[in-house]
């Protein structure tokens, strides 16, 4: 039996790494048959993209190679890593995933949801998670957690504007898809991963 895919999407500074890692040592535990990957990256070419696109020396990447380098990633990665486990009937937990494109590109640099979309065709095809997990922390409240940006990441850098901007996407998104389940991370973390653990088991991921 083909394997679940799980991803997860948030704001910069949601707590998503921690949070990840808190899931992979409960399913480790547990003796779960899963893989957990990141976007953009999880395979070697893939991270080689990687490279590119957050290397913060890039200031003159238009908008439209951004999208283009993402999607590129995120085939490869696909078709290399994610296809493969979920065929093998592992579960796949994924950092980030094509809704990151939706709300950034799509959304926050305005390229609009169409062209994402027909650019992200393999990752909207047969291949759709089945369960997408929106970490909850509006931006400003995370950009104070976080004490500032990182200034050699592309992204990060972006400032707080653009990320509320982000974070309306995601919103749109959540209204959009009830694939997506949102959970609130004002809390504290353990706090945070129990409300995770307890959704993936209220959607039957993990018993
Ligand atoms: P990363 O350091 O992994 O950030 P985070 O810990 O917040 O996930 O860098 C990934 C960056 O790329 C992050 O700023 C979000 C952005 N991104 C997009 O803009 N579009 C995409 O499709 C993906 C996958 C990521």
């Amino acid at each position: 039996m083909r394997g679940r895919f799980v991803t997860f999407e948030g704001c910069e500074g949601c707590g998503k790494s921690t949070q990840l890692r808190l899931l992979s040592e409960y399913l480790k535990a547990r003796g779960a048959n899963f893989i957990m990957t990141r976007e953009p990256g999880g395979g070697e070419i893939s991270e080689e993209i990687r490279k590119i696109i957050l290397n913060g020396k890039y200031s003159a990447m238009c908008d439209e190679c951004e999208a283009l380098l993402y999607a590129a990633a995120r085939v490869q990665h696909l078709k290399e890593i994610i296809i493969p486990a979920l065929e093998a009937g592992k579960l796949v937990i994924c950092d980030r995933y094509v809704d990151s494109s939706l709300a950034y590109q799509g959304y926050a640099r305005g390229l609009g949801t169409e062209f994402i979309e027909s650019v992200n065709y393999f990752a909207l095809g047969n291949y759709r998670p089945d369960l997408t997990i929106f970490l909850d922390l509006p931006p400003r409240e995370a950009f104070e957690r976080k004490h500032g940006a990182d200034e050699n990441d592309r992204m990060e850098r972006l400032g707080l504007e653009f990320h509320e901007k982000v974070y309306e996407g995601y919103r749109k998104l959540l209204d959009k898809e009830t694939r997506i389940c949102s959970v609130d991370c004002r809390g504290a973390k353990r706090e945070t991963s129990e409300k995770i653990i307890a959704l993936l088991r209220e959607k039957a991921i993990i018993d």
